[in-house]
């Protein structure tokens, strides 16, 4: 198992200190933001690890992270020129991954819960999660029956059919990259991870898990204040790194 994150974007929404850097170097607390999806790969036993960043103030990403010594990993960097999509992860990491299986997760999404297990008990298709939110339109959007079995895939649906939100960690067998390779850019431009997933779900290998702990998005002001809440008062004292 490989690990991407996926740390590209413009981060418009958090404006203009989005100006002077990545969204996913802001502080969150005492740490750049994008420690925090980082531990949660690491603490997966997530030893390679690509980093998919956009051109401006990549170099700051090599003076934070490095080689990935520091953090007993190994890590490669590729530029995405324009945010084409979640779903363009799989297509820039194709060499990266090789025939590796892949847990990729968002440079701006802070976990509480450890997804070792989930992460390490992958065998094969596609392993998504899913919490339940008060705004799932800003979401892909997973609806289920009564046993909760995963019934469809939604992306930022305008009348969702559940209040179940898909965070963004996605743990996918190899298939992904010619999935993602398959996929057409959607009305607003870009490949859809949730085309991906629906892939998998029309397979009958979508495997779609609630967890308990917190989950913040930190893309906007309020979000990312909550995620410095979170960090302060229960992540500091559970981080690695
Ligand atoms: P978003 O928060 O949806 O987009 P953004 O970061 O560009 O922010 P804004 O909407 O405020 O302009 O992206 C979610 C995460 O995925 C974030 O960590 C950035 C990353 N991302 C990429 O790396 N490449 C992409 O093509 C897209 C769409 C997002």
């Amino acid at each position: 198992m490989k690990g991407i994150i996926l740390s590209g974007g413009s981060g418009t929404r958090l404006r203009p200190l989005t100006s002077m850097t990545s969204k996913q170097l802001l502080p969150v607390y005492n740490r750049p933001m994008i420690y925090y999806p980082l531990n949660t790969l690491l603490r997966a036993g997530i030893k390679e690890i690509l980093i998919i960043i956009a051109p401006d103030h990549a170099g700051n990403y090599l003076n934070l992270l490095g080689s990935g010594k520091d953090f007993g990993a190994k890590f490669t960097y590729e530029i995405q020129d324009e945010p084409r999509g979640l779903a363009e992860a799989f297509i820039i990491g194709e060499s990266f991954l090789d025939n590796d299986s892949v847990a990729m997760i968002l440079g701006d999404n802070i976990f509480e819960d450890d997804f070792s297990q989930e992460i390490k008990e992958f065998k094969s298709g596609g392993r998504i999660f899913a919490k339940e939110v008060e705004d799932p339109k800003r979401f892909g959007v997973v609806e289920f029956d009564q046993k909760m079995k995963a019934l469809s895939i939604q992306e930022k649906p305008e009348n969702p059919k559940s209040n179940f939100a898909i965070p963004g960690l996605y743990i996918f067998d190899n298939r992904v990259v010619d999935f993602a390779k398959s996929v057409e850019p959607s009305a607003r431009g870009e490949i859809e991870i949730t085309e991906i997933q629906q892939r998998y779900l029309d397979l009958g290998e979508l495997d779609v898990r609630t967890f308990n702990g917190q989950w913040v998005d930190a893309g906007t002001f309020e979000s990312l204040h909550a995620a410095g809440d979170l960090a302060k008062n229960v992540l500091d004292k559970k981080m690695m790194i």
